[in-house]
């Protein structure tokens, strides 16, 4: 305990939040043991190398790197995945953007083919696999250094039925079709990015935070590629900043063959994700068939109705 409150103390000297759980969950991880088990032997001594291992951990931390690169792990889901500076850290507002995609989506059966675009450490893609939303998912990142990770990720927890490709966002699909698209993209503006604590400033990569055009281009440059990539019926979900969601609505409903476009909040009560379904009888490459007009049409006169 006394080595708990010092180096909680410590942490908190150095900025960081919850200090003391951060200590506690380090000690936890070099002794092996649950946190509880540390309030249950409070007087144990620590042996001369658990306290070098503790300390040279407690240092990483006291340097801002967050706790989960420090760890080496970060849970998502039902999944516990290998994170370091190569990959952004999963969030719980991304584990919970999949519940509320299911729910929109009125609990319907297995997806048969979903694409998870910016995958980072695997995240959404390897959870859609494990817990059998997906029967088969691409994830594609245009980091190499990310995806050496998430297939490693895929690997370490057996899940089969990702495929992981390399490049920039669709391309690396081109002529596919999904009837589930997931993106958890870059959104920050640099602005905002610059004003982000030391974690993610100086450790999460830069790449899989930050954004042109106010945090949006590459949402936009996303949205402009999904013509055709839907099937009929399929749901693409996005996570975006709170103050983005209505502008990447209506970028969504600008597009022809979407209906249903709906903007949901996080846990927090912030409009965080967006969703939208594709049109039955659109998709496939064409783009523009009666559906997509009669989407236009029906836009036109809610509009005008407005
Ligand atoms: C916020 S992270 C999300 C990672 C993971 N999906 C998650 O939710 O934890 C965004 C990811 O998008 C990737 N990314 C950024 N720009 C991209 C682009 N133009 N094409 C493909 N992936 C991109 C980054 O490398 C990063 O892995």
């Amino acid at each position: 305990m006394e080595v708990i409150r010092l180096s909680g103390d410590y942490l908190a000297g150095k900025g960081v939040d919850d200090g003391r759980l951060n200590a506690e969950q380090l000690l936890a991880h070099v002794l092996r043991t649950e946190r509880l088990q540390l309030y249950l032997h409070f007087d144990r001594p620590l042996g001369e190398g658990e306290l070098a291992d503790f300390k040279r951990l407690l240092k990483r931390r006291a340097a801002r790197e967050p706790l989960q690169y420090v760890l080496g792990t970060a849970q998502f889901r039902t999944l516990e995945l290998r994170v370091d500076p190569r990959v952004a850290i999963p969030r719980p507002e991304t584990e919970y953007m999949i519940d509320v995609l299911l729910r929109a989506a009125g609990g319907r059966g297995p997806f048969d083919a979903a694409l998870d675009v910016g995958t980072g450490s695997g995240a959404i893609a390897l959870a859609l696999a494990a817990e059998g939303i997906a029967r088969s998912v691409v994830a594609t990142d245009v980091s190499a250094a990310a995806l050496e990770l998430a297939r490693r990720n895929a690997g370490a927890a057996g899940v089969d039925g990702v495929e992981f490709r390399a490049g920039d966002l669709l391309g690396p699909v081109k002529g596919g079709t999904f009837d589930l698209v997931l993106s958890n993209p870059p959104y920050l503006a640099e602005a905002d990015w610059l004003a982000t604590e030391p974690e993610i400033r100086e450790w999460e990569p830069r790449v899989a935070m930050v954004a042109k055009e106010s945090g949006l281009g590459v949402i936009r440059r996303l949205i402009g590629g999904l013509d055709g990539l839907l099937r009929a019926g399929g749901w693409i979900g996005f996570e975006v900043g709170s103050e983005q969601a209505a502008t990447v609505a209506a970028m969504i409903e600008a597009c022809p063959g979407f209906e249903r476009v709906q903007v949901h909040d996080d846990l927090a009560g912030r409009r965080r994700y967006v969703f939208a379904r594709q049109l039955a009888g659109v998709g496939n490459g064409n783009g523009d068939g009666e559906a997509a007009r009669s989407g236009r049409r029906r836009r036109a006169s809610r509009n005008r109705s407005r």
